[in-house]
């Protein structure tokens, strides 16, 4: 378990004073002017060193992203624009720096900003996240009045301005460049990709997006140096991560741990089990809607971290968002109701997913009623294929990876289903 002392994030549960007065007295804005006046290429390097890893989902190596940052400027302004349109099914993380830690995010927006040549950042929270919003644009204000932000933030010598802005609710502006498009007034449509955002960002500008977690530990990472942040974890998956745990076990919540922690110590320690006992885990979604679910059995000693995820279950670490399901749960109605969202968002620029996703539901609905041939099957994994890969965003893998897990996991489950109908033998199960 990780211990108290290497905690990055020492007021997730909002149990501290969340001020400006509380933020100084857990160390953070600690001699932030020493900080960055290590200059911006040491701080990129101790990043790059940190072996961080983007937390929105994608695992991008932050300090890489940063480099790619025009070194010198062209006459066009920089910027970073924070992530915090926090929409992934079963994802609450950044929800709790937010309104419980604000002040570990702003500083790290000052810094990253800095290494970046930023004179001006926005952070983009999700529409619904009112209380949120209202406790980082309290925190922003303070850091206003301090000093910590504005004209020669934090007695840094830089000139910083932090702006808040809001979604309206749409999934799909948590995709970077749907997300620069929004914020820049338009509807939010996902950009090709190249130029990133890097190359041709917001307003065309050099831009970095980066997550509210993957910024809110960039001051802790320089307090503590490099090698204390890749000291936990594994090779290429280091650092603590923050993980939300929802689903069928005794006491979800949202915690600091090391990744690469094993499934089973993550659940035992900090969620009182598995609901029923371990007997009873049927399935798990270990990084949020969009990657792969994973039979039970094979969960149990799983390492929580990227390349473990991916590499050996066929799944990922996504946001970390561990979605846990027991044996009561009727795994196809669960994957059914992913593809309804995922159809539900798509933005229908491009025919793949447009056309695709409504296809995939469709077909999944019938699969929960068991009203289907066999054959059908492979017919729809055919179809999450064509879709996969070939859409301008991630979200049309996203649609597509969710129930090719259903499919290479839990196949005689939907196998008995059609079986079971076409003997009259389903239970009426329905698809609202
Ligand atoms: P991506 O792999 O395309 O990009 C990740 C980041 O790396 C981006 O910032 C991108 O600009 C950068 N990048 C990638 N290749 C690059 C290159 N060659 N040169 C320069 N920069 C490069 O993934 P994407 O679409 O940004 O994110 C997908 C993930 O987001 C999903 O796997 C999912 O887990 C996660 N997600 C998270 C949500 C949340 O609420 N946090 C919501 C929905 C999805
Ligand atoms: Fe829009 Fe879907 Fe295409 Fe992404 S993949 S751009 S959400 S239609």
């Amino acid at each position: 378990m990780l211990a108290d002392k290497d905690r990055i994030f020492t007021n997730l549960y909002g149990m501290h004073d969340r001020t400006l007065a509380g933020a100084k007295k857990r160390g953070h804005w600690d001699g932030t002017a020493d900080l960055i006046a290590l200059g911006r290429d040491k701080i990129v390097e101790i990043m790059k060193a940190s072996g961080l890893r983007g937390r929105g989902g994608a695992g991008f190596p932050t300090g890489l992203k940063w480099s790619f940052m025009p070194k010198e400027s062209d006459g066009r302004p920089a910027y970073l624009v924070v992530n915090a349109d926090e929409s992934e099914p079963g994802t609450c993380k950044d929800r709790e720096i937010m309104r419980h830690d604000p002040h570990t995010l702003i500083e790290g927006c000052l810094i990253a900003s800095f290494a970046m040549g930023a004179n001006a950042s926005y952070i983009y929270i999700r529409g619904e996240y009112i209380r949120e919003r209202e406790a980082l644009q309290a925190a922003i204000d303070e850091a206003y009045d301090a000093g910590l932000l504005g004209p020669n933030a934090a007695g840094s010598g830089w000139d910083f301005d932090l702006y808040l802005a809001h979604g309206a609710g749409a999934y799909i502006c948590g995709e970077e460049t749907a997300l620069l498009e929004s914020l820049e007034g338009k509807k939010g449509m996902p950009r090709m990709k190249p130029p990133f955002p890097a190359g041709a960002g917001l307003y065309g500008c050099p831009t970095t997006v980066n997550n509210v977690e993957s910024i809110a530990v960039v001051p802790t990472i320089l307090r503590r140096g490099a090698e204390w942040f890749a000291s936990f974890g594994r090779q290429n998956n280091a650092g603590t991560k923050i993980f939300a745990v929802s689903g069928h076990v005794n006491k979800p919540c949202v915690v600091e741990e090391a990744m690469s922690i094993s499934f089973e110590e993550l659940i035992d320690t900090h969620c009182g089990g598995i609901r029923g006992g371990w007997d009873n885990l049927k399935a798990v979604i270990p990084g949020g809607s969009s990657v792969p679910c994973v039979r039970g059995e094979n969960m149990r000693d799983a390492l929580m971290d990227f390349d473990y995820l991916r590499g050996e279950l066929g799944s990922g670490l996504g946001t970390a968002a561990v979605i846990v399901m027991d044996k009561d749960t009727d795994i196809i109605k669960a994957i059914w109701r992913l593809a309804k969202f995922y159809k539900h968002e798509s933005c229908g620029q491009c025919t793949p997913c447009r056309e695709g996703a409504g296809w995939m539901m469709r077909v999944m609905e019938r699969l929960v009623r068991g009203e289907a041939e066999v054959e059908e099957i492979d017919m729809l994994f055919d179809v999450t294929k064509q879709v996969e890969g070939h859409t301008i965003c991630a979200l049309g893998d996203a649609a597509a990876w969710p129930i090719q897990g259903l499919i290479r996991n839990f196949r005689d489950e939907i196998e008995d289903r059609i079986k079971a109908q076409k003997t009259g033998r389903a239970s009426a199960v329905a698809a609202e």
